[in-house]
């Protein structure tokens, strides 16, 4: 059996640091928003060479929080892609806002040359999402944000670690936007997020916004939310960020190994550094990959299946030609830090 991703191997390798950590938070007494939050926003701010970073309850609150804090409204316009998980759009409708959904290029990335004429009087901001570990061309969306006064909200999900031109994303928009959902390169064993930025006032606005809008105690300045990361999921984060260089790496060697031993697909086109969150092929025949592998025990899956353009929510059903195209030919295959050689080659060979 190849799994697609192993999240008990993960933690049977770091067991005694994490369970070690988590006995010192409970005999801690202290639960939300203490030493270790504050402690991990620290470093995980300094890994993305950012200057501020705010621990938060899920990437979808990230968003939600980052949206918030540029002014976003109802019938506000957020220039986006349809090829993503729900969550970067269900941030959008938290708001009332509207999402504009720009179509990908081959990289499966928000295709830059196509996004200015999306750009209309109701636009606040780009939200370019780094699929599957994968940098957007961010000199361009940061021209036209420029160009046109937009801000940029990066949502980095998929993303830790990866590099645009040496830089960490996360690290070029107003806002980035983190999800430590227990199965991205770097999650916790519940929910989490975080969101990073340069600019000090969004940093305050975005702390405020995480708890009711408070500014000092009980000052409530702004209409906020409950949105914390808690303390045992951040002493969690800060044993497994010491290990993310090294796990992003195995999983760069790791896609090494499939790009030079696949046969017959497409393979995934690297802008930067990918951190190879997924990796992910194309294949007319995908349907019938899929089974074939199936057959012999090797895990794949579909990010995603159905385009969000044309999902039941929305009623007018636009046409995205490569989302549509590619939503039917892509697949994941198993990608993790703990995969070795003989299994990837493995893979190769039944493909
Ligand atoms: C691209 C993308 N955006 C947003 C999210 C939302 O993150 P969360 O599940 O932590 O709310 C995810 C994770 O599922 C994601 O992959």
């Amino acid at each position: 059996m190849v799994e697609f991703i192993d999240l008990k191997g993960e933690y049977e390798g770091i067991k005694d640091e994490v369970d070690s950590k988590v006995k010192k938070v409970l005999s801690s007494g202290s639960y939300i928003l203490g030493e270790e939050v504050k402690e991990f926003e620290k470093e995980f701010s300094e890994y993305l060479t950012v200057k501020n970073g705010v621990g938060v309850s899920s990437g979808t609150d990230a968003l939600i929080l980052s949206l918030a804090a540029l002014g976003v409204k109802e019938n506000d316009e957020v220039i986006t892609v349809s090829n993503t998980a729900f969550p970067t759009v269900a941030a959008i409708f938290s708001l009332k806002a509207k999402p504009v959904f720009v179509d990908v290029g081959n990289d499966y990335n928000i295709d830059v040359s196509k996004i200015e004429e999306k750009i209309s009087e109701k636009t606040k901001v780009i939200l370019p999402v780094h699929l599957y570990g994968n940098s957007c061309d961010m000199d361009k969306i940061m021209k036209i944000a420029k160009d046109n006064n937009l801000k940029v909200v990066e949502d980095c999900c998929q993303a830790h670690g990866a590099e645009y031109k040496n830089k960490k994303v996360g690290s070029f928009g107003d806002l980035g936007c983190f999800s430590f959902y227990p199965t991205k390169n770097l999650g916790c064993y519940g929910d989490g997020g975080f969101v990073s930025t340069n600019d000090d006032e969004l940093n305050e606005k975005v702390r405020m916004l995480r708890e009711y809008g408070q500014k000092e105690k009980n000052k409530f300045v702004m209409k906020g939310y409950n949105a914390r990361l808690d303390e045992l999921q951040a002493g969690i984060l800060r044993v497994k960020l010491n290990h993310l260089s090294e796990w992003n790496e195995k999983r760069r060697k790791n896609s090494k190994i499939y790009n030079e031993n696949l046969k017959n697909v497409e393979l995934p086109i690297e802008n930067g550094k990918s951190v190879y969150h997924l990796y992910v092929v194309r294949s007319k025949e995908r349907d019938n990959l899929m089974e074939k592998l199936k057959g012999k025990d090797i895990n794949t899956l579909i990010h995603y299946p159905i385009p969000i353009h044309l999902q039941e929510v929305f009623k007018d059903k636009e046409k995205l030609e490569k989302t549509e195209q590619f939503s039917k030919e892509i697949l994941s295959l198993p990608m993790h830090a703990f995969l070795d050689e003989e299994e990837i080659l493995g893979v190769c060979k039944e493909i």
